[in-house]
């Protein structure tokens, strides 16, 4: 489209249309400037900023408040100070790039630039404090919802929140919560997701992968990140309010991987048993050899089927 005409319709001269495409650029638009025609913008963009992560989001709350960094050390943490200053709920902190980003256990979750996701949700829900470990299951069910209905591929969930497709990991969900004993303050739900990654440290290769490898595709970064928070922000509103926990949890087990199989729960007193179920609380109830049901807390254990620890 000419410059004279963008001009015309935004009511500003062809200068400022000049000065709008050379700040768009610097930002990492790719845009063609083709004599006498005009202006280009060559597809396909994957750029994740404020302003792409609002425009067409079709949540009622979520996202609406959007902080972007190009770099920090962990938006989880950049999530935190925003809670402790009072940010809105439903706050989405993103960045292009961690460079400390958190995985669970002390981990380290690896975060390069303009390839993932990483992005964390502030949540002020009026939960008592035991509850929360749902949200932790109900962002891993969104995160499976979005991959399945954007790219067709086959994602499930090992409990309680990796999403995962052909046994490799796409995506890791870290829960921290700020409570007292009968109120929580505020819930940072951070999400990381690979998406356009081409390889991983030889290390890693038999445990992550990205939707890129899978898919055999790059994928939009922002049609997914929308997604995720519309997926997200239905099954929060679902179990908190419409009280439907029920469906929400029926979902839930359709795509875990971890019900039925035997599992080596590592905790103080590590034991094995059979995944038979998963409870209102979104915990693990694990049936012994000797037929004793125990419900595992997601934040107590490691879990593996058997056959795979074997080999450690
Ligand atoms: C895990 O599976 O170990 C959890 C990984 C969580 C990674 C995400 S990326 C966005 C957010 N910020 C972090 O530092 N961690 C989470």
């Amino acid at each position: 489209m000419s410059g004279a005409l963008i001009g015309q319709r935004l009511g500003v001269s062809r200068a400022a249309v000049w000065k709008m495409i050379v700040k768009l650029k610097e930002k990492g638009y790719h845009i063609d400037a083709l004599t006498n025609k005009g202006y280009k913008l060559i597809q396909p963009i994957d750029i994740v900023n404020e302003s792409e992560i609002k425009f067409g989001l079709k949540t009622k709350k979520i996202g609406h408040s959007v902080y972007f960094y190009n770099e920090t050390s962990s938006t989880n943490d950049a999530a935190a100070k925003l809670a402790r200053e009072g940010c809105a709920d439903g706050a989405v902190i993103v960045a292009e790039s961690q460079n400390g980003g958190k995985g669970r256990r002390g981990k380290v979750w690896t975060s390069p630039a303009k390839s993932g996701i990483w992005m964390s949700i502030v949540l002020r829900p009026e939960l008592p404090p035991f509850e929360a470990s749902r949200l932790t299951l109900a962002a891993g069910l969104s995160v499976c919802r979005a991959i399945r209905e954007l790219t067709g591929l086959p994602s499930v969930i090992k409990w309680p929140n990796d999403v995962m497709i052909h046994e490799r990991k796409i995506c890791g969900i870290l829960t921290e919560m700020n409570a007292e004993m009968d109120k929580i303050n505020y819930i940072i739900v951070g999400i990381g997701i690979n998406v356009n990654i081409d390889v991983f440290p030889e290390e890693m290769t038999n445990m992550a992968t990205s939707l890129k490898i899978e898919g055999r595709q790059s994928y939009s970064r922002i049609a997914i990140l929308q997604r995720v928070l519309l997926e997200f922000e239905k099954v929060y509103e679902d179990y908190l309010f419409n009280d439907d926990q029920g469906s929400f949890l029926e979902e839930y087990k359709k795509f875990c991987i971890t019900l039925n199989q035997n599992v080596n729960v590592i905790a103080k007193e590590p034991f094995t048993g059979i995944a038979v179920d998963i409870n209102q609380n979104g915990e693990l109830i694990v049936k012994r050899e000797n037929g004793e049901e125990t419900a595992v807390f997601s934040g107590e254990v490691s879990i593996r089927p058997i056959h795979d620890a074997e080999g450690e």
